[in-house]
C-alpha cells in the first residue's frame, strides 16, 4: 500500500471531528499519485458522501468540462477537499473541523508534490492566502512557501452564475501556460501513476450557492 492509499484508509475510519457522525462515506480524494495539478475543494456534498468520491455531482461535471477545455481529463489530476467528511446540510466546515482534517491534506500535498495547487472556493483559498478575497485574487497564481497556488472560484458557485462562470473558464485557460512554466524543458515524462481510487461518476441537483 502506498502512503497515499494509507491516508485514504485512515480517512475512511477517522473520527477526529464531529463530521464523522453525519457521514455516509468519507471522501479522501483521488487521482494519480504524481499528478501535476492538485484541486482542493471545500468538502463532500450529498453525492460525494454517498459514493465516497470527490466532485461527482453537478459541480464535478462542470469541473470535468473545465478540465476538458484545456485538454485535461479528470484521471490526470488529483482532486480532494479541505474536509473529507460531509458537513450536515452542506453547511460551511467549521474552523475546528478544518484544523482536525488538515493533517491529511498536508500529507497529501507533501506526497503528491503537485506543480500547481488550484484552490476552489474560499475555504481552500484561506488555507494558502488567509484574508484574501476570491474576487480579487482568482486566476492569479502565486508562490506560497514551496507551492504555486492558483485560486479559482468554486465550480458549484460558478455553475449557475454567468459572470463567475466566464471568470472560472478564463482562469482555467491559463493553466496550460502555468504548467509549462513549471516544467523544465526536455524533462522526461513521468511514469503512469497509481490511482488512489477509480469508480464512475453520478449526477446531482444540489444548491451549492454557499460555496462562494
Ligand atoms: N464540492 C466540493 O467542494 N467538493 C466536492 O467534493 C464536491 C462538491
Ligand atoms: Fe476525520 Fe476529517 Fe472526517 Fe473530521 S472531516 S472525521 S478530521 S476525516
Amino acid at each position: 500500500m502506498t502512503e497515499l492509499q494509507d491516508i485514504a484508509r485512515r480517512v475512511q475510519g477517522c473520527t477526529d471531528c464531529a463530521l464523522a457522525r453525519g457521514r455516509t462515506k468519507a471522501v479522501p480524494g483521488e487521482g494519480p499519485e504524481n499528478a501535476d495539478i492538485l484541486f482542493i475543494g471545500e468538502g463532500p456534498g450529498y453525492n460525494e458522501d454517498q459514493q465516497g468520491r470527490p466532485f461527482v455531482g453537478a459541480a464535478g461535471s462542470f469541473l470535468e468540462q473545465l478540465l476538458a477545455s484545456v485538454g485535461l481529463r479528470r484521471g490526470q489530476v488529483f482532486i480532494t477537499n479541505m474536509v473529507k467528511c460531509r458537513p450536515p446540510n452542506n453547511r460551511d466546515p467549521l474552523p475546528n473541523e478544518i484544523a482536525a482534517c488538515s493533517k491529511y491534506l498536508d500529507r497529501q500535498i507533501e506526497l503528491i508534490q503537485p506543480k500547481i495547487i488550484v484552490t476552489l472556493g474560499r475555504h481552500s483559498l484561506g488555507k494558502f492566502l488567509p484574508g484574501q478575497t476570491i474576487s480579487k485574487v482568482h486566476g492569479k497564481a502565486r508562490t506560497v512557501g514551496e507551492h504555486l497556488v492558483c485560486p479559482m472560484y468554486h465550480p458549484a458557485a460558478a455553475l449557475h452564475q454567468g459572470s463567475l462562470r466566464r471568470e472560472v473558464e478564463a482562469d482555467f485557460r491559463a493553466l496550460p501556460a502555468l504548467l509549462k512554466e513549471k516544467a523544465p524543458a526536455g524533462a522526461p515524462e513521468e511514469p503512469e501513476a497509481k490511482q488512489v481510487s477509480m469508480l464512475l461518476a453520478g449526477g446531482d441537483a444540489e444548491d451549492h450557492s454557499h460555496y462562494l
